[in-house]
Order: C-alpha cells, then sequence, then structure tokens
C-alpha cells in the first residue's frame, strides 16, 4: 500500500478511485470556477448513486407504510424495509436481525439507550464513563441521564497524542461504572480507540459498553461480535446514504429488558383503556411510520460499499490520511491535532493555521473549491483540553484522491500568503 508517515509520495493505486467518483453525481460540481473538492465527508458524506437510484425506484414504485396493509404495494414497501434491516445487520455482523433498530441518527440511537436503558438501570451515586473526545451526540444524553437520575459521569482525558490516558480509564472502570459511552474514531482528532480491549475492560468491570460508530463504520469493516460491544451506533449520511436514518446495533437480551423510548403505533402488542403491552424488538422501540425511504437508501449504500470492499475502503482511507498528514507537514506553521502519522492512521486531520482563524481558512479554502469544516466540530469539551475555540477540520471519504489533497494544501498556500500579505 502507500505510503505513510511524512512520506508525502502520492499513494498508490489500491481502489479505482477515478471510476468509483463516477458513481457520486456531487463530485463533479463546480464551486465558482474551480472544481469541487469535498473534504467534510466527516460531517456528511456524499451521496453514493446506488443509494440514489434505489430511493427512487421505491418512491416511483413501491411506496406504502410497512407493516400495516395486506395489500402488494404494503407488502413490497415491508420487504424493502427488513431488507434494509437484514443489510445493516449482515454489516455489522449483528447475531439476529431483530438488533438492528432504525432511527433518524447516530445521536437518537444514543439518546434512545440513554433513555430507554438508562432511565431503568441508572440511578443516584451510580457512575458513567465518558472521554473527553465525545461528541456532543455522546455527552448531552448523558448528562441529561445523570442530571434525572442523581448520576456522575467520570471523564477520561486524552494526552498530547490525543490518546485516551489509560491510568484515567483504569481508575474510572476501579470505580465500577455502569455505562462506558465512547466513540470508535474521533471526529476531531481521527483517534482509534481500541473498542474491543477496551469492552473487555469494561465488562470485567460490570459496565455495559456503547460505542459512537457514527465515522468508524464507513471507513472499516465493523463486527459487534468481535468487538464484544453491547450498544453500537451508526448513521447512514456519512456512510454515503440519505440523511434522517440511522441505526442503533444492541444486544437482543438488552433491548429484549429495556423499556421502549417513544409510544405510539407499531411499538405496541397491545393496547386497552387501561395501557399496553410492547412489541418485541426491533418494533418496540419504532414508534409511529418509520422513515422508510431513507432506511432502503442507507442499505444501498450499505451494499455499494460491501461491494467495493471494506478492507478496501479502509486501506484507501489509509492512504489518503497518510499522504494527506505528510503533505500537511510541508505547510509552515501548521499545527496538526489528533495522533501523529502512523500506519493505522485513519479518519479526519483537524489543524489550525499560525495566525488565522479556522473560519477565514475555511472560506479562502472555499475560493478554491476546497469544502473542509471551521468549528468545534460538535467536540466542545474536546477544544477546551486542546486550548483552541475552534480547529479547520479535512476529512477524507472514498473517492478522495491525492490529487485533491493538493488543493487542499495549495488552498492552505494561499491562505498563508494572503494573511502574510495583510
Ligand atoms: N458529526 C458531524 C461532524 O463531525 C456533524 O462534522
Amino acid at each position: 500500500m502507500g505510503s505513510v508517515a511524512s512520506d508525502s509520495t502520492k499513494p498508490a493505486a489500491g481502489l479505482d478511485v477515478e471510476r468509483l467518483r463516477r458513481s457520486f453525481p456531487t463530485l463533479s460540481r463546480m464551486i465558482g470556477d474551480e472544481r469541487l473538492v469535498y473534504l467534510d465527508s466527516g460531517a456528511s458524506a456524499q451521496r453514493v448513486l446506488a443509494s440514489i437510484e434505489a430511493v427512487d425506484r421505491y418512491e416511483r414504485r413501491h411506496h406504502a407504510n410497512v407493516h400495516r396493509g395486506s395489500h402488494t404495494l404494503s407488502g413490497e414497501a415491508t420487504d424493502a424495509y427488513e431488507g434494509a434491516r437484514a443489510t445493516v445487520a449482515d454489516h455489522l455482523a449483528a447475531a439476529d436481525r431483530r438488533e438492528i433498530v432504525f432511527v433518524r441518527n447516530a445521536t437518537e440511537a444514543i439518546n434512545l439507550v440513554a433513555r430507554a436503558w438508562g432511565d431503568a438501570n441508572v440511578g443516584v451515586g451510580d457512575r458513567i464513563v465518558l472521554t473527553e473526545m465525545e461528541h456532543h451526540s455522546n455527552i448531552v444524553p448523558w448528562q441529561q441521564l445523570a442530571a434525572a437520575s442523581g448520576a456522575t459521569i467520570d471523564w477520561i482525558g486524552v494526552d498530547e497524542h490525543g490518546e485516551l490516558i489509560r491510568e484515567q480509564l483504569e481508575a474510572a472502570l476501579a470505580r465500577e461504572p455502569k455505562l462506558v459511552a465512547i466513540t470508535h474514531l474521533s471526529n476531531v482528532l481521527g483517534t482509534l480507540n481500541p473498542i474491543a480491549e477496551i469492552a473487555a475492560a469494561a465488562h470485567d468491570a460490570g459496565a455495559l459498553i456503547l460505542v459512537d460508530g457514527a465515522q468508524s463504520m464507513p471507513k472499516m469493516g465493523v463486527d459487534v461480535g468481535e468487538l464484544g460491544v453491547d450498544f453500537y451506533a451508526v448513521t447512514g449520511h456519512k456512510a454515503y446514504g440519505p440523511t434522517g436514518i440511522g441505526a442503533l446495533w444492541g444486544r437482543l437480551d438488552l433491548l429484549r429488558e429495556m423499556p421502549p423510548f417513544l409510544g405510539g403505533g407499531s411499538m405496541i402488542r397491545k393496547v386497552t383503556r387501561d395501557g399496553f403491552s410492547c412489541a418485541d424488538p426491533p418494533a418496540k422501540f419504532e414508534a409511529g411510520t418509520p422513515a422508510i425511504a431513507q432506511a432502503i437508501g442507507m442499505a444501498a449504500a450499505i451494499r455499494w460499499l460491501d461491494m467495493v470492499g471494506m478492507d478496501a475502503v479502509l486501506a484507501h482511507e489509509r492512504e489518503i490520511t497518510a499522504y494527506a498528514l505528510g503533505r500537511l507537514a510541508e505547510v509552515p506553521g501548521l499545527r496538526v491535532y489528533g495522533p501523529p502519522p502512523a500506519p493505522g492512521r485513519v479518519g479526519p486531520v483537524s489543524f489550525e493555521l499560525d495566525g488565522i482563524h479556522p473560519h477565514d481558512v475555511a472560506e479562502i479554502l472555499d475560493r478554491h473549491g476546497v469544502a473542509v469544516r471551521a468549528g468545534h466540530h460538535c467536540a466542545q469539551p474536546l477544544m477546551q483540553r486542546l486550548g483552541v475555540a475552534a480547529t479547520a477540520r479535512a476529512s477524507f471519504g472514498v473517492y478522495t484522491t491525492a490529487t485533491e489533497i493538493d488543493a487542499l494544501v495549495e488552498g492552505l498556500y494561499d491562505a498563508r500568503a494572503i494573511f502574510d500579505a495583510s
């Protein structure tokens, strides 16, 4: 495979990226006179044609409500929706498709666990372990739970390399928490946490573990059984599918025990004037008409990813990350946050260009057609740890090319020149 560390030679071709890019209509957009260079896939990846077409086919020919009708269209819609569930289950190597609950996004998946499992299992004096590198979606629901239940949150800090401080994790686990909630791949630093190891330690301490897989799922094969986790949250729009759809994978025994999250149609077995009884999972957690087209679109994107092959996807993501880190190291006054270049390094690259506000950097890059995100990345505790209000972030996808990284670097030189001249 291609170079790593500070070697900035262009990576060897693994995937046929140029061919694969034709499956992403948005990538042929112009931004002014410049060809779009989309380096914001960590916020939302571009939509793959296979997914757009699957949604279109469904909307044009098969749309009806699911699980409700005995007519042909309802049967087709139900088959497609349940087929989508099976696709997500297979992709995550779930033991049973009933372990997949469709939700709006990873945020809702985490809220579901915090409300349904948390309300039933967390009380005064209980402890929940979070890390400083969490997205707000894996912080705020636990803060809400702690406030409502009287539980305490223990924080695991991040060291100067963007890695978790292991001693703090060990100390937190020694306090016998109820739950560890942790990201698989940091949306800011690109830190890839050793989830299998942490899951084993959490279980030894008597805790459950929930993993935010929003950033990791599009980049690497995920086997929830091998990871040994209890809950895994994913989202469709970062995996080349639609917005408004995500999934919670949860161990079936836990989902069976958990009370429902939202009440309404579909989640019940029986309703009387005196009360209701719940359906089995996953229906228990899918009140109301679900996002049928979006689930079908998410599954189509996942099938496309599986066809490309997650090993090839990961190899490409590693190569492009290594190439980006190598090229960014050449830019004077540029500081990268997160783990140093290493063979396994994957994911977004957050950086600061000395003396230039990240929003200005992003705006100048936009003039070059280069889309990056600037801001706190919904990770304010991490920004506080890093001592910054914001960073600029380039995040990659299966379609990112070395030429696009070169365009990023050229734009950064331009930003440097503009500010040096002013
Ligand atoms: N979670 C998304 C990001 O990191 C929005 O940009």
